[in-house]
């Protein structure tokens, strides 16, 4: 398969590191699976491209949905997470999210992540589509900072061998069944192949992929393409959430401005100073994701502006100070009084719904190959991720592949293969940087919020053209990362193709209903 691997290896002359588990990634799913491997027994090493906190988990914000409040129930948060999925989240994943969240959660707060209290116990906030205040916090805003601190703590005190600055280049797949993993140690500039039992993918999403997004810079779909070109199932590669309020402001960066922020009574506005959202849904500012998005797209089109404004200028300075120390500190460096001046925003990409297959295990159609957290896909979040369920989404789905492996591991030795490719030609003398700029253009323009058979079609004449790069071998982990995002662009293009309706985070101009006959996956393998 001329298209199977990025780089030409031979693995019989390379150095070779075996454990139980190889966890690819740092974020809650990797680290927590990570814990959970090593508390039974297991032999485990993190791989991650970066540095150990460089992660979406570090940088989440609002924070984490568990049904532990007195009026809450799981059954409760059930139904928000099956409403938000429009039509296509899978029961059973559901109830295993909502039914063993609160008990991952307080497993977090045993291991020491301190959450905020209000005068009666966990102090708990609501965000978009849920019927309840159930999201909890950390530091106001920094929830995921929190989280990532104590995970990190964690693993570091259980000596988890971690290897910061190694990039997954290829999965070793022989026969249907992962070995292991070719890795890129970017410090040595060498290769080296970790071997296990179970490879666990938990490299989260794809965000970078578009101009505008609110993921760090390790976001570049790696995972879900590293699984595709080694066989593996995706699903549901056409749902991708927007953020509707990302701070848009000349001379920022794309920073998040939470949805809790709306939760605490935040109104948007458009730039004619008017409140919109009572002529679009009647949770108002709290409708779902999607539909906040379009209405906010409609009324910059309308205004002929880039932004609209969110304004907490109504609400107490002291609960904002509060609640969102972050926010407005951020906002304060570049000169926004959020006390005073209603913040400019715009959609931006946030999450990725779809992914790598699994069952409610975790485990993808690669034998030994499992995969959580953001870069996976159970259908827990169907077509439209409910608020703040993706942080508990890699503490349950991560904690299940653990239960689910530790037996079969004892009676399981393979005997591992030898891998190879010889057959790349040379790397090319192409600008990739430029040919980045190109993609994430490409992917805001055609295959943002709202989409259209034309724009559809040219992206993927853009990847049909670029797929000649998948016969030459690359340079350096910025040259990889270009690969990959090519290949999760094209399928995520190829999808968004494919569904002829609108449905979700997939919103598609030329068919713009929700079709019964539609409520159904779209798969993909190569
Ligand atoms: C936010 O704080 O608005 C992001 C939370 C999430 O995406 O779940």
């Amino acid at each position: 398969m001329p298209d199977k691997y990025m780089l030409n290896f031979d693995s019989r002359v390379l150095p070779q590191e075996e454990d139980e588990y190889i966890v690819l990634g740092s974020g809650i799913a990797g680290l927590y699976t990570a814990l959970a491997a090593s508390g039974a027994g297991g032999s485990v090493t993190v791989l991650t491209k970066c540095s150990m906190m460089n992660t979406s988990t570090d940088k989440a914000q609002g924070g984490i949905a568990a049904a532990l409040g007195d009026s809450d129930s799981p059954a409760l948060h059930r139904e928000d997470t099956i409403v938000a999925g429009a039509g296509l989240c899978d029961d059973e994943a559901v109830s295993a999210l909502v039914n063993e969240g609160p008990k991952r959660v307080k497993e977090l707060i045993g291991m020491g992540a301190i959450f905020d209290y209000d005068g009666h116990g966990l102090a708990m906030t609501r965000e978009g589509a849920h019927s309840q205040r159930r999201i909890l916090h950390a530091s106001g805003d920094a929830t995921g900072a929190e989280i990532q601190r104590v995970l990190t703590e964690r693993v570091r005190e259980k000596k988890i061998k971690v290897r910061e600055s190694h990039f997954a280049v290829d999965l070793l797949v022989w026969n249907n069944t992962c070995y292991g993993v070719l890795a890129f140690d970017r410090d040595m500039d060498s290769l080296k192949v970790y071997r296990g039992k179970v490879v666990v993918l938990a490299t989260g999403g794809l965000g970078r992929l578009f101009e505008f997004n609110t993921n760090p810079e390790i976001a570049t779909g790696d995972g879900k393409a590293i699984a595709f070109r080694a066989g593996a199932e995706v699903m549901d590669m056409e749902f991708i959430q927007f953020h509707p309020t990302v701070l848009h402001l000349p001379g920022a960066p794309t920073f998040l401005i939470s949805e809790a922020v709306r939760g605490e009574g935040a109104y948007l506005r458009n730039s004619e100073g008017l409140r919109f959202m009572p002529r679009y849904h009647d949770l108002l500012e709290l409708a779902p994701r999607d539909i906040v998005v379009r209405a906010i797209l409609e009324e910059m089109a309308r205004t002929d502006s880039n932004k609209v404004y969110l304004d907490l200028t109504h609400l107490d300075p002291e609960i904002i100070r509060k609640r969102f120390p972050n926010i407005t500190k951020t906002c304060s460096l570049y000169g926004l009084d959020i006390m005073v001046d209603p913040i400019p925003v715009a959609p931006a990409a946030h999450y990725m719904m779809g992914g790598v297959k699994t069952n409610l295990v975790g485990e993808t159609s690669i034998k030994g190959l499992y995969a959580c957290g953001e870069v996976a896909c159970q259908g827990v979040h169907g077509a439209n991720r409910l608020a703040s369920n993706s942080l508990l989404d890699g503490l349950v789905f991560g904690g299940r592949i653990v239960e689910e492996t530790r037996q079969f591991l004892k009676d399981y030795h393979p005997r591992h293969p030898k891998f190879a490719c010889d057959w790349l030609l040379g790397p090319t003398k192409i600008d990739f940087g430029e040919l980045r700029q190109k993609l994430e253009a490409l992917m805001c323009a055609n295959v943002g919020p709202i989409r259209n058979r034309g724009g559809l079609k040219e992206s993927l004449a853009f990847f049909d053209y670029w797929s000649y790069l998948n016969r030459h071998t690359v340079n350096g982990v910025e040259q990889m990362e270009v690969k990959n995002m090519l290949q999760v662009g094209e399928l995520v293009a190829e999808a968004a193709l494919s569904r002829r309706e609108s449905r979700g985070g997939h919103y598609r101009v030329d068919y713009p209903d929700t079709h019964r006959r539609w409520q159904k996956h779209i798969i993909f393998r190569r």
